[in-house]
């Protein structure tokens, strides 16, 4: 209940409250016929993981796989059949993408994706490499400042990509794009599905229809969170580091002014609207939008895209034109779904949150103050935190999951629902155990429910397990009972 009047704001503000429906938390799999939307959505499920846009063999679950939260790893890339089409530009002559489509080390090594975010006019030399986002809890974080009151403009209308100007489309030509996260679905698919390097549509791919458009929209606002996640300061974390960490994270006993709730607010994509920056980082903002800012990791020296080919990984230099301004992510959706940063440049949670209370020694020579003073044993905190947030969540998700699986009729959507509960189920185990937490309580009983979630006999005896495992990770003011903790807010 705590977060109605805030996602009404959310919703108000990006102009989502006209569909007239405040949709329950949703999960990531198959939706029963009787939930709100459930069969455009289910459509956009379809095309996003089945419609190749009579393109190169691609589809949108090439790069964003269910099972693997929607983005790309070296070691789930690793499992891939050579003749996947993630791989076209290694297949042989003649093959029209194997130049200046992708960089195969790049892909390979780290899961990077070459995108020609400022359009197609030079592809030898205006190109990024970035990596895949996780497509989670995008209901939260597509909402631009106002006026583009952080350096960015207006269009684009939604904050979308790592660098938020959305996807390359060309903006003269007879799409008309808006920047928003329905237009997203062009440009990927004259990026990533086309034949040739012409990339011409009606030869290299079919554009989709507008109730193509409509239903891929539907499903991506799908995923995941559908509201902000809860105050902070209303949690208490069970784990003794991780509830520092909490402190931490907000800014207790840490030196200097930021802190990393100013930017990433209850741990999503939106800046705390009573925070006070900076005038040296971002005008002051005063309200709840997802702002962009320049850490300028693109820039440090010893990257990894740099140390395995430096001349494949040139300059990214973010929103438009040399700003160096990349759109805040969400915390919560984030300790599973690693390497982290745009170009996949850190690789563990505790990394992450050491590059923000690091020196940045740049590639140029200049060298840049932490951002967020935290001393080492706050970094451990700070990721302890992060990870037990993010199981938790993937707990949310799997019950969510598993209700998903025992509502619907066909055999395969049952089958698809729990397959993805138990990869949400693996991942809470693995961030857990990556940082050596809860491992007498909840590790043991997530390893239970992975089981028993696995088969249509056992499932609802899974999901009342991962009722009783998220209270061993936080405890809840008001927490009253386990109902009010799956996100159902009917
Ligand atoms: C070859 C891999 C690949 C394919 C195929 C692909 N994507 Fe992506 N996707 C990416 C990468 C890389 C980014 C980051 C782009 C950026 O920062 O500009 C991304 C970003 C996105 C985002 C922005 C997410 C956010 O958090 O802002 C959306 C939405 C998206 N893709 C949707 C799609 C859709 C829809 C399709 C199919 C039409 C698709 N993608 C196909 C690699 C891919
Ligand atoms: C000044 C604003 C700001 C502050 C303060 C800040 N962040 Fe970020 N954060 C960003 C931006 C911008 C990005 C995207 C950076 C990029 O990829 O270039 C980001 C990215 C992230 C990501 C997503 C990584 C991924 O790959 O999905 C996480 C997690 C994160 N930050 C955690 C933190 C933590 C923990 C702190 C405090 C130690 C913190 N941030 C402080 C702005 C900030």
């Amino acid at each position: 209940m705590t977060h109605r009047p805030l996602f009404l704001l959310l919703a108000a503000l990006a102009g989502l409250a006209s569909t007239g429906v405040i949709p329950s938390a949703r999960a990531t799999g198959i939706l029963p016929p009787s939930y709100p939307d459930a069969e455009r959505i289910n459509a956009g499920r379809r095309l996003f993981f089945e419609e190749t846009f009579d393109g190169n063999g691609r589809t949108c679950g090439t790069c964003h796989p269910a099972t693997n939260n929607f983005t790309l790893d070296p070691a789930y890339i690793a499992t891939l059949p050579d003749d996947d089409p993630l791989f076209i530009a290694e297949r042989p002559e003649p093959n029209p993408l194997s130049r200046h489509f992708e960089n195969p080390a790049l892909m390979r090594q780290l899961a990077l994706i070459k995108e020609n975010t400022n359009g197609f006019g030079a592809l030898e030399t205006d190109f990024t490499m970035r990596s895949v986002p996780h497509l989670l809890a995008m209901r939260t974080s597509l909402l631009a400042p106002t006026n583009g009151n952080d350096g960015t403009t207006l269009p684009p209308d939604q904050r979308t990509g790592w660098s938020g100007d959305g996807a390359p489309v060309d903006p003269d030509g007879p799409l008309s794009p808006r920047g928003t996260l329905r237009d997203f679905t062009l440009g990927a698919i004259v990026q990533h599905l086309t034949r040739t390097l012409d990339r011409k549509p009606g030869k290299d791919f079919r554009l989709p229809t507008e109730e193509e458009l409509d239903a891929m929209e539907a499903f991506m606002l799908s995923l995941g969170r559908q509201h902000e996640y809860e105050d902070f300061r209303s949690l208490r974390m069970k784990d003794a580091r991780a509830e520092r960490g909490r402190l931490n994270y907000m800014g207790v006993g840490v030196s200097g002014t930021l802190n990393c709730n100013a930017c990433h607010f209850n741990g999503g994509a939106n800046t705390d609207p009573s925070f006070d920056f900076p005038a040296a980082i971002t005008p002051p903002a005063f309200e709840l939008s997802n702002r962009s800012f320049a850490p300028r990791v693109e820039e440090l020296l010893d990257q990894p895209a740099d140390i395995i080919d430096a001349s494949g990984n040139p300059f990214d230099d973010g929103f438009g034109h040399g700003t160096s301004l990349f759109n805040v992510p969400t915390v919560i959706e984030a300790a599973d779904t690693g390497p982290f940063f745009h170009a996949n440049q850190i690789d563990t949670v505790e990394g992450l949150v050491a590059f923000y209370s690091s020196k940045r020694h740049l590639r140029n020579g200049q060298v840049l103050p932490p951002i967020v003073e935290l001393n080492g044993s706050q970094v451990a905190n700070v990721g302890a935190f992060l990870r037990v947030l993010n199981a938790d969540e993937n707990v949310r998700s799997a019950i969510q999951l598993i209700r998903q699986a025992e509502l619907v009729f066909r055999r395969h959507a049952r089958r698809v629902n729990l397959e993805i509960a138990v990869s949400e189920i693996e991942d809470a185990i693995q961030v857990l155990e990556g940082g050596k937490l809860h491992f007498a309580d909840a590790v043991p009983a997530l390893k239970r429910a992975r089981r028993l979630a696995a088969r249509p006999f056992t499932m609802s005896k899974a999901k009342r397990l991962l009722r009783r495992i998220r209270p061993m990770l936080i405890e809840r003011a008001g927490q009253t009972s386990d109902a009010s903790l799956d996100g159902h807010h009917h």
